[in-house]
């Protein structure tokens, strides 16, 4: 067995102020890692940040910030978490996701050359398969993302490889499915772009949750999604870390659990979890939403150990108790 001190790093978690980053944070301090943060607080919280962990405030976009964070803190390792992830706001300004994501990444990249910092783990996303590829997904399935935001994580994917080519970095892209759940109320995703946290704000206003298209060719006619709960992921990071000390990576992870969930099924587990018996409006279906995007996650299981713990029910009550906990 290895022990703590044996592969303990000095990571720098960019976005630790968000609610996977967050997340993260608690995981790799549980595996004895020290860490410190990066953010701008553009959609991050300060009281996500314990008192314990230092805090780099600013943005990725400044080369010479990002350099100098990584040098006060002697990193050996980036968790590069931070970006913007609205599907649809990338729609309407691509130039802010390629701005903020993909030169976010030549930036970071560029930081961690002049700086010598060989780790690296960044944060990619189910969306660069787009509708092409049939699920289960594998990470050789065929990518077309559908949206601006989905070609921001594979340019990053891209850009990853040929700087490890050129200058020996280490490195996975991790492959999040539909992150859900929280650890406890501060760290709570009250975010506007996912499906579970705008079902709880339409039913505390009393409005029906909206429900994009019911003909699809899904057992159910709605999208099937692999919701898998935060803490999975996290600890996915602390994994993928640990292996990252004893040997070189140069690779991609699927992140979900393999189980296809129905919008239905969501509403369905979320009636159970809260209690409240609420009706939804079916709307059309949203241009590019692919009906089935379902993870394979066979290849980590495979290679590192890991796989999902907890299911759709655990991540739906946790959210829940942080969404009704949280001081908003
Ligand atoms: N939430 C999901 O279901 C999901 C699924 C797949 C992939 N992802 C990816 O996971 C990552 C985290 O998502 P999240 O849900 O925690 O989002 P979030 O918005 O809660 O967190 C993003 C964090 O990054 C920070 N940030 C953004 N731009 C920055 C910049 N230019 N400089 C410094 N800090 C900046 C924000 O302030 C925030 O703290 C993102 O890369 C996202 O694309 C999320």
């Amino acid at each position: 067995m290895v022990c703590v001190e044996e592969y303990a790093v000095r990571v720098l978690v960019t976005g630790g102020a968000g609610y996977i980053g967050s997340h993260v944070v608690r995981s790799l301090q549980g595996s004895g890692h020290t860490v410190a943060v990066l953010d701008d607080f553009s959609t991050g919280s300060r009281r996500r940040v314990g008192a314990d962990v230092p805090v780099e405030d600013g943005s990725l976009l400044d080369t010479a910030f990002v350099e100098a964070s990584l040098r006060r803190l002697s990193a050996d390792a980036v968790v590069h978490i931070a970006a913007k992830k609205a599907v649809e706001e990338s729609v309407a300004d691509p130039l802010f996701y390629y701005r903020e994501n993909v030169a976010g990444m030549q930036s970071v990249l560029e930081a961690m050359v002049s700086a010598g910092t060989r780790r690296l783990l960044f944060s990619s996303s189910a969306a660069v398969y787009g509708a092409s590829a049939t699920s289960p997904v594998t990470e050789t399935s065929p990518t077309d993302p559908s949206s601006p935001y989905g070609w921001t994580k594979l340019m990053c994917e891209q850009m990853i490889r040929d700087v490890s080519l050129a200058h020996g970095l280490s490195w996975s892209a991790l492959r999040y499915f539909n992150v859900a759940g929280a650890a406890d109320p501060t760290l709570a995703d009250r975010g506007e772009s996912n499906l579970i946290p705008k079902v709880f704000r339409a039913i505390s206003s009393g409005v029906r949750p909206q429900i994009y298209g019911d003909t699809y060719p899904t057992p159910d006619g709605s999208c099937l999604r692999d919701y898998i709960h935060v803490n999975d992921v996290a600890d996915a990071h602390a994994t993928v870390l640990e292996h990252m000390e004893n040997a070189d990576l140069c690779t991609v992870y699927n992140i979900g659990t393999g189980t296809g969930t129905s919008v239905f099924d969501v509403m369905t587990a979320v009636r159970l979890v809260t209690g409240v018996d609420f009706e939804c409006d079916i709307c059309p279906p949203r241009p590019g939403d692919p009906a089935d995007v379902v993870a394979d996650p066979a290849k980590i299981r495979a290679e590192l150990g890991w796989a999902s713990q907890y299911d759709l029910g655990s991540a739906v009550e946790s959210a829940w108790k942080a969404w009704s906990d949280a001081p908003s």
